[in-house]
C-alpha cells in the first residue's frame, strides 16, 4: 500500500513535510460556495488554548488577519485554567490545570517558549524542587524511605539511557514497564511502588504498562536533559494570582481583536469540502471559512464530541485512537492552619499504588505562605474514579490518608475542597496526551496531518517532542500556524504527508 502511494507523482509530492502548493483557483477567489453562502472568514480556528492562540498570532504575523478564533469557554487559556480556593477571607488563585514551565534555558541553549513568555508577561514563578525537599511518609506516619526513593531516581536514569537517543538502542518499541523490567528495575513494596509512581506516573499521567519505553525517554531529553538539546532540569511554578493563563491572554491580547475571538461558542459539527469548511456551534449558528485549524484535545476527538462531516478518514480515526490522553488531578484542601511536613512535597505509599501518593504543600515560604493550602494528585485510572465518586466521598478517604500519615496530629477539617473533573469534562476528556508503546511515528505523521486541503490539526498532542506540554502545545501552534500561512499565501496545497495504511513498525523516526 505505501509502495503503492509512493508511485503517484503527486502524493511523491505531499512527501515534503511542508506546504507543497497545488495548481488551483485561490480558494480566496472562492467567496462563495456552490450554494451561495457567504464566508464568515479565511480560517476558522477552533479552540483558544495555547496551540489556538499561538496559531492565530503566526497567521497573525503572516499579515493573515481573516480569520475566527472559536473557543466554548468564557475566556481564553484552555487547560491553562485557574480557580479562586479557599475561605473569604484567606482566597488564592491556584492552578487546576497546567501550573509549572517545566524546562527553562541552559546557557545559550535551547530555550522553552512557555519561559520566554512567563518572563515577557512578568509571571510571577517560583523554583520547584522535585527531589531536594521531600518527606516521606506510609501509613504507620512519617517513615523514612528516601534510600529507596534515590534508588528509584537512578532506575529512571537506567530506562531513558538504555532506550537510546538518535540511533535508537532498540528497533522496535515496548512498554516502560517492559523496559524497567530489562533493565532491572522491579518495584513490589509499596516504598518502591511510590517512588516510581513519582517518577513516572506524576509525570505522564499514566503508568508504565501504558507508556512507551521510547517516547517517555525522548519526551523526558527533549523538556529536561540539555545534553539532548532539552531545556534544563528547573520547574518554576507559577504563583501568578492573576493566573498562569495569563501568559497567553496577555499574548492575545497584543495581537488579537477582540472581533477576532468568539468565546461562549461551542463547536457542534464540522463538516468540509473541497470548497471549504463549514462549522455548526451549538447554537444553531453557522461560520464559513475556506480552512479550519482543529487544536481540540485528543481527549475530544477521541470521545466523538465533535462531529466529522464527512466522518474522518481512516487514517484520522486510526492515529486518534492509537495515541492515549492521560488524567492528572490536583485534589486542593485548605486548612485552619499548616500541620504538615516544612519540605515542599511529600510522598505516602499505600499498599495500593497511585493511592493519593503525591502532597504538594503551598503553604510553604516560596509559594503562597499563610494560605493553608495542601495539594495531593492522583493520575490515570484513580483520577477516574474519583471523578465519578461524590466529593464528599473523595474528601473523606483524604482526609483518613491524611490521619495515617499524622498519626500524633488531630487532623481539623478543611475549610475548602475543590478538584477539577478533567476526564469527565467534553471540553477536555483528560489532563493531556501520552505515547502509548503501540503508537507509531507514522500514527504520529498521521494525527498531525490535515485531511485533504481545508481540515488541519494542531494542539500539544501533535507535538512529537513535547507531546503533554505547555510548549508542546505552543510549538505545535506556531508550526501548524505557518505552514497553513504558507498553504493560503501559495493558493492552496497538499499540506503534510499522511500514510493511508501504517502496516508495520519501522525503526523509531527520532527527530
Ligand atoms: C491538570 C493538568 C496539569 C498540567 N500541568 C502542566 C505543567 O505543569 N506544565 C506543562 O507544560 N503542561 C502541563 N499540562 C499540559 C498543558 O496544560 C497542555 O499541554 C496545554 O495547555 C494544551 O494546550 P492546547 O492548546 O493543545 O489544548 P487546550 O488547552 O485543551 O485548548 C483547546 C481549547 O478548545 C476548547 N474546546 C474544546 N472543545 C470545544 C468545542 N466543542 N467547541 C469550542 N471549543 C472547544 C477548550 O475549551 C480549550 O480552550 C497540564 C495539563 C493539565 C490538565
Ligand atoms: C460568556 O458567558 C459568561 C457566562 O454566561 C458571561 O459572564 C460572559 O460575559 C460571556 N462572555 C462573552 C464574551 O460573551
Ligand atoms: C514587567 O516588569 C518590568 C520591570 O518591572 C517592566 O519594565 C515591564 O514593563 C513589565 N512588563 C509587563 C508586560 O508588565
Ligand atoms: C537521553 O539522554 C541521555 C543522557 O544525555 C542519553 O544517554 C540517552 O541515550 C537519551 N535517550 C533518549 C531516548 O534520547
Amino acid at each position: 500500500m505505501l509502495r503503492a502511494t509512493l508511485a503517484s507523482p503527486l502524493l511523491l509530492l505531499g512527501l515534503v513535510a511542508s506546504a507543497v502548493h497545488l495548481p488551483v483557483v485561490p480558494p480566496s477567489q472562492e467567496v462563495l460556495e456552490p450554494s451561495g453562502a457567504r464566508k464568515d472568514a479565511t480560517v476558522l480556528i477552533l479552540g483558544g488554548g495555547v496551540a489556538g492562540v499561538t496559531a492565530a498570532r503566526t497567521l497573525h504575523e503572516q499579515g493573515i488577519d481573516d480569520f475566527i478564533l472559536v473557543e466554548a469557554r468564557g475566556e481564553l487559556g484552555g487547560r491553562l485554567m485557574s480557580h479562586s480556593f479557599g475561605v473569604p477571607s484567606r482566597k488564592f488563585t491556584v492552578e487546576l490545570g497546567a501550573n509549572w514551565v517545566q524546562g527553562t534555558q541552559t546557557g545559550n541553549g535551547a530555550e522553552n517558549p512557555i519561559w520566554t513568555l512567563a518572563k515577557k508577561h512578568n509571571v510571577t514563578t517560583r523554583s520547584s524542587e522535585y527531589f531536594g525537599s521531600i518527606s516521606t511518609y506510609d501509613d504507620s506516619g512519617a517513615f523514612d524511605f528516601r534510600d529507596i526513593f534515590d534508588a528509584s531516581v537512578e532506575d529512571f536514569h537506567k530506562l531513558v539511557a538504555s532506550a537510546g537517543g538518535r540511533v535508537p538502542k532498540r528497533l522496535v518499541d515496548m512498554s516502560a514497564r517492559g523496559g524497567y523490567s530489562l533493565t532491572g528495575s522491579h518495584p513490589e513494596s509499596k516504598h518502591q511502588m511510590a517512588s516510581e509512581y513519582y517518577q513516572f506516573d506524576w509525570e505522564f499521567g499514566t503508568t508504565p504498562e501504558e507508556t512507551s519505553w521510547l517516547a517517555s525517554s525522548w519526551a523526558h531529553n527533549y523538556t529536561f536533559d540539555p545534553a539532548s538539546g532539552g531545556f534544563s532540569y528547573e520547574n518554576l511554578l507559577s504563583v501568578d494570582q492573576r493566573g498562569f493563563k495569563t501568559l497567553i491572554q496577555a499574548e492575545a491580547r497584543e495581537s488579537l481583536k477582540p472581533a477576532q475571538v468568539r468565546l461562549n461558542s461551542t463547536v457542534s459539527e464540522i463538516s468540509s469540502s473541497k470548497h471549504g469548511v463549514k462549522v455548526t456551534l451549538t447554537d444553531g449558528h453557522v461560520l464559513r471559512a475556506d480552512y479550519a485549524l482543529c487544536t481540540f484535545s485528543l481527549g475530544v476527538l477521541q470521545h466523538s464530541d465533535v462531529k466529522f462531516v464527512p466522518p474522518l478518514p481512516a487514517w484520522k480515526r486510526e492515529a486518534i485512537h492509537s495515541m492515549s490522553m492521560g488524567t492528572y488531578t490536583k485534589i486542593f484542601l485548605q486548612f485552619p492552619e499548616k500541620f504538615w511536613f516544612d519540605t515542599e512535597m511529600a510522598l505516602y505509599a499505600d499498599y495500593e499504588r497511585g493511592r493519593y501518593p503525591v502532597w504538594q504543600s503551598l503553604d510553604h515560604p516560596s509559594f503562597l505562605p499563610g494560605s493553608g493550602i495542601l495539594v495531593v494528585t492522583v493520575t490515570g485510572d484513580f483520577s477516574k474514579r474519583i471523578e465519578s465518586l461524590p466529593d464528599s466521598y473523595v474528601q473523606s478517604e483524604v482526609m483518613d490518608v491524611l490521619q495515617m500519615m499524622f498519626p500524633e496530629v488531630d487532623v481539623p477539617e478543611p475549610t475548602d475542597f475543590y478538584f477539577q473533573r478533567w476526564h469527565s469534562d467534553p471540553l477536555f476528556r483528560g489532563s493531556y496526551s501520552n505515547w502509548p508503546a503501540a503508537f507509531l511515528s507514522e500514527h504520529q505523521g498521521n494525527l498531525r496531518a490535515n485531511v485533504d486541503e481545508r481540515l488541519w490539526f494542531a494542539g500539544e498532542a501533535t507535538s512529537r517532542k513535547y507531546f503533554g506540554y505547555l510548549h508542546g502545545a505552543y510549538t505545535e501552534g506556531e508550526a501548524i500556524g505557518q505552514t497553513l500561512a504558507e498553504c493560503i499565501q501559495g493558493g492552496g496545497c497538499f499540506g503534510l504527508e499522511h500514510i493511508d495504511r501504517v502496516q508495520n513498525a519501522r525503526p523509531y523516526d527520532i527527530i
